[in-house]
């Protein structure tokens, strides 16, 4: 399918490397084509990326991903044109707020972007390991947020196809879990040392304890 991405940088750049992986279209939307990232995402997709504007590749695809520094989302999605009915995938994370019920950033951008269908995912990850979601013998999970059911099933199968267990964590009240997990993935990653190449895993057991 094709799917349009917003920013090139280290998620924009991975993530379309491990979507057009699995066979899609990449169509970036840029505020520079002749930017080193946008020049690097597109060097390294060939022919699976082309690059356009913000309101043209959103015209472009139903289903569009955020990867855009946080503090420009509203000057971006101000840009975007008529967002009615598209999937805005979130992958963001905003830093230095605390969670509070009701101002999760999945809200804020859901207040951002009337009439589109907004699902926040990807955003417990290292841009880098989108190639990879497998340690060792393990699945890592990835955790998914939003309202529309439609939205959510397109979501969740693209997480599956590169290769996350997909965890669906409830409607846009519970975008807060969103924050939560980024802030449990970031204090794991540096205040406990583990780096970057780290990703969250839900375990379940059927055995009687
Ligand atoms: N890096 C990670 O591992 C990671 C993991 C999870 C979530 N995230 C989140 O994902 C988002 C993107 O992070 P990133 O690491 O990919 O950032 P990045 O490498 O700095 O890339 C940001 C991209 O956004 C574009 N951009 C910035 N301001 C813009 C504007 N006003 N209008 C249009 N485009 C604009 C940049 O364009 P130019 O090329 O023109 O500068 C660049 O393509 C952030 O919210 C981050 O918190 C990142």
């Amino acid at each position: 399918m094709q799917v349009t991405i917003l920013g090139t940088g280290n998620i924009g750049g991975n993530l379309g490397q491990a979507l057009a992986a699995k066979g899609h279209q990449i169509v970036y939307g840029v505020r520079d084509p002749n930017s080193p990232k946008t020049q690097a995402a597109l060097n390294a997709l060939g022919s699976a990326a082309k690059v356009t504007t913000v309101a043209e590749a959103v015209k472009a695809s139903d289903l569009i991903f955020l990867a855009l520094p946080w503090q420009a989302l509203p000057e971006v999605l101000q840009s975007a044109g008529d967002l009615t009915g598209k999937t805005l995938v979130d992958c963001t994370n905003r830093v230095g707020v605390p969670l509070q019920a009701g101002h999760s950033s999945l809200e804020e951008v859901a207040r951002l972007a009337p009439g589109a269908h907004v699902i926040k995912t990807f955003n417990t990850v290292a841009a880098e390991t989108f190639h990879k979601p497998q340690f060792g013998q393990t699945r890592a999970s990835m955790f998914y947020c939003g309202d529309e059911a439609g939205a959510k099933a397109s979501v969740k199968q693209l997480g599956e196809e590169i290769g996350y267990e997909m965890y669906d964590l409830g409607g846009l009240a519970n975008g807060y879990l969103m924050d939560a997990l980024f802030q449990t993935w970031i204090t794991l990653a540096m205040g406990n040392k583990l780096g970057r190449r780290l990703a969250l895993k839900v375990l379940t057991t059927q055995d009687d304890l």
